[in-house]
């Protein structure tokens, strides 16, 4: 009996370690050479799952490692993924070849018609995404945006205001700036999209500004980059916080219960997304579904605030680590009244989204694709990914690539950067953000206001090196709690 049950035991070994390992060697065998040794079941995300290293450090370590290929194969959990180091290979999978890597696929778990894990616009897939991206796309255009300017003057009076009384609360003027910076990006994202706000930047600890901070959840994100897509499925678990996502989508699905009580002409006058979108779907009501416009509007919502939030708190560090060029700003943005005319300005944002940069971006193979001068072909539903990040922090492409130095932006240097893919915070192609004009004027706007009221110090609570937080998107460790030192 000993001998059988240690028998089965040993063939159930056998037959996990298979099953943990088949696919390891496949793509190897054709020539995609793969320089990072996967571990049974975890394949090459083994580091986050133990915590040795943050996703931001593992995209950097794996770029490294991939210097002078072209392209290798990377496993997450048992699934094999094709890795792009190459920037003409990563421009012609994102641009000229678009139509063999239609869908977005950041975590190949989540699905479009999923109730758990679904973000709209961002999970639609083929027709379906393509139909519903140029549907909302105009509402994220730069006219649209320009239309909002006087309701981001408005949230950024009010920030001006109490970060004034919460600095006068503090001898030493020391503002817990992270906490009033995620309430100025909510009130800016739900004015944006629906034109009323909750006021967080007032009331941070309210039940609408908590669950707001709560829909992005660390832990929920990493799952499905730790373990194989079978394993996360049979978990359940959903990437944004219950909780939140059921308030907020019933906030949205109430919005849309009473828009669609409106004429025509109400829509219109609304000017907010819900009716926008409304005016802009009628008879293509299975085309995008309520749902469809529900989850984009969470993952607006989501990423105004965790994105955005996080690179405004990282700018008003570096303005307090770099005193000399935040006098040469805040002379900029009190001289000048218009915002498209403060040059350093935009330079400086431009850095702060290189920095702060988007760790990774995959696509799904919806077409099979053959890599250029092989005779390698990608089969349909088989990922690749790159790292934006890591390309935004090469030294062949940026001097002193950890160095904050706006001024690698000026003039023709920009240019260039962004023609030829160095500089792609946003992505690039048919699929890339639709946040780059909201998330900018929010940003822009926080870093006028700011300076022309306040000189931004560090408090003696402020890591002197930069150290970025394991979690969150650009999130700094510890918080971030600087001087705000009121202007004369
Ligand atoms: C300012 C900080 C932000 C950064 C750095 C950022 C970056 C990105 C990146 C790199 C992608 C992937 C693009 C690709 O796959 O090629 C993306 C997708 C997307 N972003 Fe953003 N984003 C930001 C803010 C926002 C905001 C505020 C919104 C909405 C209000 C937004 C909406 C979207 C949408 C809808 C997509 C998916 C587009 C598609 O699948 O067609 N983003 N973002």
């Amino acid at each position: 009996m000993f001998v059988e049950i240690i028998l089965g035991l040993a063939s159930l070994c056998l037959y996990c370690y298979y099953m943990f390992t088949r696919t390891f060697g496949k793509w190897e065998a054709k020539g995609i050479p793969c320089v990072e040794k996967p571990v049974p079941l975890f394949g090459n995300q083994w580091p986050l799952m133990t915590g040795e290293l943050s996703p931001t450090q593992l995209a950097l370590k794996r770029y490294d490692a991939h210097k002078g290929l072209k392209y290798g194969v990377i496993y997450m959990g048992t699934e094999p993924l094709l890795y792009l180091r190459d920037l003409d290979l990563i421009k012609q999978v994102m641009t000229v070849d678009h139509d063999h890597f239609v869908d977005a696929g950041f975590i190949i778990g989540i699905n479009e018609f999923s109730e758990a894990n679904n973000f709209g616009l961002v999970t639609a897939r083929g027709e379906r995404w393509r139909k519903a991206k140029a549907m909302v796309t105009p509402y994220m255009s730069i006219k649209s945006v320009k239309k909002f300017v006087p309701h981001v003057e408005k949230v950024s009076d009010a920030f001006v205001e109490e970060a004034a009384r919460l600095a006068r609360l503090n001898k030493d003027n020391v503002v817990d700036v992270e906490k009033i910076v995620d309430g100025y990006m909510m009130d800016c994202m739900t004015r944006f999209l629906f034109r009323f706000e909750f006021g967080s930047i007032k009331k941070p600890d309210s039940n609408y500004a908590k669950a707001m901070k709560a829909l992005y959840d660390d832990w929920r994100f990493l799952l499905p980059f730790v373990m194989p897509t079978w394993v996360y499925e049979l978990l359940g678990v959903s990437l944004t916080n219950p909780k939140s996502t059921g308030l907020f989508t019933a906030i949205a699905k109430d919005l849309l219960a009473k828009a669609k009580k409106k004429t025509d002409k109400e829509l219109e006058e609304a000017d907010d997304i819900v009716s926008f979108l409304l005016l802009h779907r009628k008879g293509r009501e299975s085309d995008i579904p309520d749902r469809v416009i529900i989850y984009t509007l969470l993952q607006f919502l989501m990423d105004g605030v965790e994105s955005v939030g996080g690179l405004g708190t990282v700018g008003l560090y570096f303005f307090a680590m770099n005193p000399e060029f935040q006098e040469r700003l805040h002379k900029e943005v009190s001289e000048k009244s218009n915002p498209e005319d403060m040059q350093l300005l935009d330079e400086t944002c431009f850095e702060i989204l290189r920095l702060i940069g988007f760790i990774e971006t995959h696509r799904i193979c919806t077409k099979p694709w053959t890599i250029p001068d092989t005779d390698i072909t990608i089969p349909v539903g088989m990922r690749v990914q790159f790292s934006n990040a890591s390309i935004m922090r090469d030294p062949e492409f940026y001097h002193e690539p950890e160095k904050f130095d706006p001024e690698r932006f000026a003039d023709h240097r920009r240019q260039q950067l962004t023609a030829t893919g160095m500089y792609m915070p946003f992505g690039m192609g048919p699929r890339q953000c639709l946040g780059n004009q909201i998330g900018r004027l929010n940003m822009k706007m926080l870093f006028i206001k700011v300076l022309r009221h306040f000189r931004v110090e560090p408090s003696a609570k402020t890591n002197r090196e930069i150290v970025f937080s394991a979690s969150g998107f650009g999130r700094l460790e510890g918080g971030c709690k600087l001087k705000l030192t009121p202007r004369k």
